[in-house]
């Protein structure tokens, strides 16, 4: 039985379809600063080299190598409906890097996880991680002149979920909205704050400055 202190906690803001956009306005400065960085303004304008889209995708692949096992450690998601396994992207970043000729990174990536963090820090990384998969899908238009060895554009993981983008995307945010009911204020502020983190850990890795 959940104690005194933490029912009274419990939100009781009408949140569906309000913390979705409390994260998004919140993390939206940061988004802005992440797409402003040089390499993804040469992705968004179609003006990416292979060596440059090859170093995206390992600094990617690094970072969904940290936080994918970290966050599959939860039985909640299930609890929710919510398919963790099924929003794993690091084969897709495997499969990228080889059509490419480049090989798996072995170098951990450093703070874009924290051991003490538990399933609200989850829900507010993979927030991050599966709302790139939106401007992925309209990457990927840009991406396609860049072609494996394999011969397909390597792009297997900007349209990873394909015609499915939108529909993944409306049953994250949704899980979002739900899981917020569920939650206490502070485990909103973890989401929120989790979600920032990596945006701006990102943002050191993606302008070089890690
Ligand atoms: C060149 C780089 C990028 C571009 C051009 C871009 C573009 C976009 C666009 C157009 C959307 C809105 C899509 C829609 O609402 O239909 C979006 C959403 C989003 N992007 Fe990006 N993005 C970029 C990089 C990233 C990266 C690297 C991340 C994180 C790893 C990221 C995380 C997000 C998130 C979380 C959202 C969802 C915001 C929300 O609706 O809550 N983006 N992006």
């Amino acid at each position: 039985m959940a104690d005194k202190h933490d029912e009274m906690n419990r939100s009781t803001t009408p949140v569906d379809a309000t913390f979705h956009h409390r994260l998004k306005t919140m993390t939206a400065p940061f988004h802005d600063a992440l797409e402003s960085t040089r390499l993804a303004q040469a992705m968004a304008s179609g003006g990416v080299g292979r060596s440059d889209y090859a170093r995206y995708l390992t600094q990617l692949y690094v970072v969904h190598s940290v936080i994918e096992p970290r966050v599959r450690q939860w039985a909640q998601w299930a609890d929710y409906g919510i398919d963790i396994e099924r929003r794993a992207r690091l084969e897709l970043l495997r499969l990228d890097l080889a059509a490419l000729g480049v090989a798996e990174p072995s170098t951990p990536m450093q703070r874009v996880w924290d051991e003490r963090w538990g399933f609200p820090e989850a829900v507010g990384v993979m927030y991050v991680l599966e709302g790139s998969t939106m401007g992925g899908r309209f990457l990927a238009q840009r991406l396609l002149s860049i072609v494996g060895n394999d011969g397909l554009p390597a792009m297997r993981y900007f349209s990873a979920y394909g015609d499915q983008t939108m529909r993944m995307w409306g049953e994250y945010t949704h899980f979002l909205n739900r899981y917020a009911q569920d939650a206490t204020l502070a485990e909103h502020n973890r989401v929120l704050l989790a979600a920032c983190a990596l945006f701006l850990r990102l943002q050191e890795i993606l302008s070089g400055t890690d």
